[in-house]
This record gives structure tokens, C-alpha cells and sequence, in this order.
């Protein structure tokens, strides 16, 4: 039996389309239900950020979660896939045509990617304060809480329509991952080698 951890949502169901054109069989979470268990696997229905963790303690084999999560979280967890799903960026964004923040000798970053906001400035040698929030990121820079915001942008639509835009890219590509937990992957390196190619020859 491999357990695989699946983020509620989107991804949780493209992936679980992809194992049914594997198996040629259904794959569902009915109603609210958070395990389900076919073809020689059990899945996890677990929140996106709870991925990396799961699969980090073993608690699930394998994964599949966003590259964002995985650099935030620096997961000691063994990368197998680019699942070339959920594509997206992690940007600087802040006002539309307003600059006035690369004169700031401190600046005030709003983000739920802490840690990867934190090592980009600090590479490029700009003090930050960094100010966790955990949604509706854009909304900082426009009330005064931030100067800027880093943040994934997938079609650019929610900057565009807050009047926020682009400043830097931080992550250029960034797309949901297949992962593995390191013991699982030797102790059931048969059958994770080939969901993986299974799963490479559709992705
Ligand atoms: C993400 C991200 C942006 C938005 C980007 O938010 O934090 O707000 O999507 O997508 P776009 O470029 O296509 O507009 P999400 O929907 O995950 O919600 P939350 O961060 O506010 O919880």
C-alpha cells in the first residue's frame, strides 16, 4: 500500500484524473470523506500546506504539492515530478506605476511566503520587515500595511484589478511537484518508480 497526500482542491482532482487513466478505474473523495482507499493506495485529503509535512514525517509516501510550499517550508522530502499543474509565479507586486518603494531604506513586506521573501531581499541586501498574512495579500499594499507584497500570481488578474502590479519576479516557474518521503522511497521504490512513470508519460 503507497499513501499518497493530495492538496484539497484543484490539484487534488487533476491528479486523481491522471491516476484514472492509469487505472482505468474512478478515484473520488466522496462527500467529506478525507481517506480513500483503491487500486493498492490510500489517499489524503489534506490541506495544501500540510502536504510537505505529511509526506516529510512519512505519514503519506508521496505527494503532490506546489513548489512554493516546498521552498517555504524547506521540506526534506525527495522531488520526483513537475506535474506541470497549478503553474505560477511568486512575485514582488506592489502599486501600479509607483516605485517609490526601491527608495525605502527599510521595507515592509506583506506575505505568506515569509521565508522566501525574507532570503530574496536579503540576497539583494534590502533590509525588510516582513508581515505575515495568510490571504488577500493584495489588500496590504493598497491600506498602508505594506510597501510592497510577494505573492503568487498565476493569470494576474487579482493585481490588475486592485491596481497593484508586477515589480519582480522572485520564482519565475513555479507548478505543483510530486514528491516523495526518503525511507518510503527505498522501501517501496518498485511501486513508486512505476506510478512515477506512469504518471511522466501524461503530466
Ligand atoms: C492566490 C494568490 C493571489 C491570486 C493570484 O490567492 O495569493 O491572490 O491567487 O491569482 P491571479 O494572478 O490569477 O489573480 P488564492 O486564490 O490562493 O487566495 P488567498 O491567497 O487570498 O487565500
Amino acid at each position: 500500500m503507497v499513501t499518497v497526500a493530495l492538496p484539497k482542491g484543484r490539484i487534488a482532482q487533476q491528479t486523481l484524473h491522471i491516476f484514472e487513466q492509469i487505472f482505468k478505474e474512478k478515484f473520488e473523495f466522496k462527500g467529506r470523506e478525507l481517506i480513500l482507499k483503491k487500486a493498492g493506495f490510500t489517499f489524503l485529503n489534506v490541506r495544501n500546506w500540510d502536504v510537505a509535512t505529511y509526506v516529510e514525517y512519512q505519514a503519506a509516501d508521496i505527494g503532490v504539492v506546489g513548489y512554493d510550499v516546498i521552498k517555504e517550508l524547506n521540506s526534506d522530502v525527495m522531488e520526483l515530478l513537475d506535474m506541470k499543474l497549478g503553474v505560477c509565479k511568486v512575485c514582488v507586486g506592489g502599486i501600479a506605476n509607483d516605485d517609490s518603494y526601491k527608495n525605502k531604506t527599510e521595507l515592509t513586506v506583506a506575505t505568506k511566503l515569509q521565508n522566501i521573501a525574507r532570503e530574496y531581499f536579503s540576497k539583494k541586501g534590502i533590509p525588510t520587515k516582513i508581515i505575515k498574512l495568510n490571504g488577500s495579500i493584495e489588500l496590504a499594499p493598497l491600506i498602508g500595511l505594506s510597501d510592497v507584497i510577494v505573492d503568487i500570481v498565476e493569470t494576474g488578474t487579482t493585481m490588475k484589478e486592485n491596481g497593484l502590479e508586477i515589480k519582480e519576479d522572485v520564482l519565475e516557474y513555479v507548478s505543483a511537484r510530486l514528491i516523495a518521503n526518503k525511507n518510503s522511497f527505498v522501501e517501496k521504490k518498485p511501486q513508486i518508480i512505476k506510478l512515477y512513470e506512469s504518471m511522466k508519460e501524461l503530466v
